[in-house]
């Protein structure tokens, strides 16, 4: 099957073990208790909604990227891992051609309609153009959708902070499809789809590392991804006595109208120039000395920079990644710091909430390393915290943000968690 060629795939990694238990069904994001209570929960609201009983209830978490920060567009590498935090739905297929969709997030929206055989972006139709622009894209890529469906989600990752609701409710609804429908689409191909779906419908051109992550989320493991070639290793997530804990800026941001596909144009253009002196096909392409010996054809001291971070973080990544196999803690937290520097000075997508975030983080005793995660320009921060400093971090760090920024910041102790799979 699809799942035993993923698992395979796993086998050949360099430190990870193969676990059994995956090549069946997916293992469940959370205990059975919890995921029986909101399967009931979903079920009973899918019923008030719709009036009918849903079919099904599935869910696919949101993610965190340890380290590789915009670099998943310029063929480098990324490390993050899925969380236990998600997107959950409760689907039926219906008679007609007609699909009907229900947010538990954005109640006062009601039910969004739409033609199956006419889907376009509707800006009315607002979050449910996620699942729409999904829906569009396996039918496009010829997937057999015959008829139309009744579906309702519940998101419990906070939305706009950076740990891809948005991917999350993507891939939750290709993989809804696949298992209502019966359609032969791997998990690898449910993240492309996902991502398609983003650049297309949504028009953001986004790399493929959310949905990546999310798709083949793995429990206690990051993914080393080379965005080049697709290829990955799972790794261990072995903190010892640490813990990630997540710092949400609350400063809302939409990518749709943040300077993301501005960013990715500048990498382009620096390639480009790049390209005139180098046989090379990414900005992943180059080592540190590589770029440095060639930097000065770019000619443009903005997009020198942005080149710079693209380089310098893969290279990064590459090295955290090593570090974290060796046991070396210490150097993985110091290299997430330096990501966040370069993501701050050279690559300019940080601002000022995030920035206080990860100083006041560093300033804590007991914590390993501290960065931004996902795109920026607000959204979350990702910091290595020792166990027993966890409580006095959050509390610090929480009141140096609201004396500074003038609002509140909420923090989340998370773990990894697995990809997508049926309650
Ligand atoms: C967003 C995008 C990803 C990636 C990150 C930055 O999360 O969706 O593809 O580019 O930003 O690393």
């Amino acid at each position: 099957t699809k799942m035993q060629n993923e698992t395979d795939c796993i086998q050949k990694s360099w430190f990870c073990t193969f676990n059994k238990e995956q090549s069946g069904g997916r293992p469940r994001p959370h205990g059975r208790r919890k995921g029986r209570i909101m399967k009931e929960k979903l079920l009973e609201k899918f019923r008030s909604i719709f009036g009918r009983e849903a079919e099904k209830v599935f869910f696919a978490p949101g993610r965190v990227n340890l380290i590789g920060e915009h670099t998943d567009y310029n063929g480098g590498h990324v490390f993050p891992c899925a969380l236990t935090i998600g997107t959950y739905a409760a689907a039926a297929k219906n008679s007609g051609g007609m699909l009907r969709f229900f947010s538990m997030n954005f109640e006062q929206k009601g039910i969004i309609t739409a033609d199956i055989t006419d889907l376009r972006n509707d800006k009315e139709h607002d979050w449910a153009n996620y699942p729409k622009g999904v829906l569009k894209v396996m039918l496009d890529a010829g997937y057999a959708i015959p008829c139309g469906m009744d579906i309702l989600y519940y998101g419990n990752i906070p939305n706009s902070s950076g740990l891809s609701s948005s991917a999350s409710v993507e891939v939750l609804t290709g993989y809804a499809l696949r298992e209502l429908f019966g359609l032969d689409a791997d998990f690898v191909e449910l993240a492309k789809i996902g991502q398609k779906a983003e650049n297309e419908f949504i028009g953001v051109n986004c790399g493929i590392m959310d949905q990546f992550a999310i798709a083949m989320g793995k429990k206690e493991h990051a993914i080393f991804l080379d965005t080049a070639d697709l290829s990955y290793q799972y790794a261990p997530l072995v903190l010892g006595d640490a813990k990630l804990v997540i710092a949400c800026s609350n400063k809302k941001r939409g990518l749709g109208d943040s300077k993301y596909n501005e960013r990715r144009s500048e990498c382009e253009a620096a390639l480009a120039k790049l390209q005139t002196v180098l046989d090379i096909r990414s900005l992943g392409d180059l080592t540190e000395e590589e770029f440095e010996a060639n930097r000065a054809v770019i000619k443009d001291a903005v997009k020198e920079r942005r080149a710079k971070h693209a380089v310098y973080e893969n290279q990064r990544t590459i090295r955290a990644v090593a570090a974290l196999q060796a046991n070396n803690i210490g150097e993985f937290g110091r290299l997430m710091t330096a990501s966040h520097n370069s993501l701050r000075d050279d690559y300019e997508v940080t601002g000022i909430e995030l920035d206080t975030l990860v100083e006041a983080a560093l300033a804590q005793e007991g914590v390993i390393g501290s960065r931004m995660t996902g795109a920026g320009f607000g959204g979350c921060t990702v910091s290595i915290v020792r166990a027993d400093r966890v409580e006095e971090f959050i509390r610090s760090v929480g009141e140096v943000y609201i004396n500074r920024i003038g609002y509140k910041a909420d923090f989340y102790v998370v773990d990894a968690g697995s990809g997508p799979c049926t309650l």
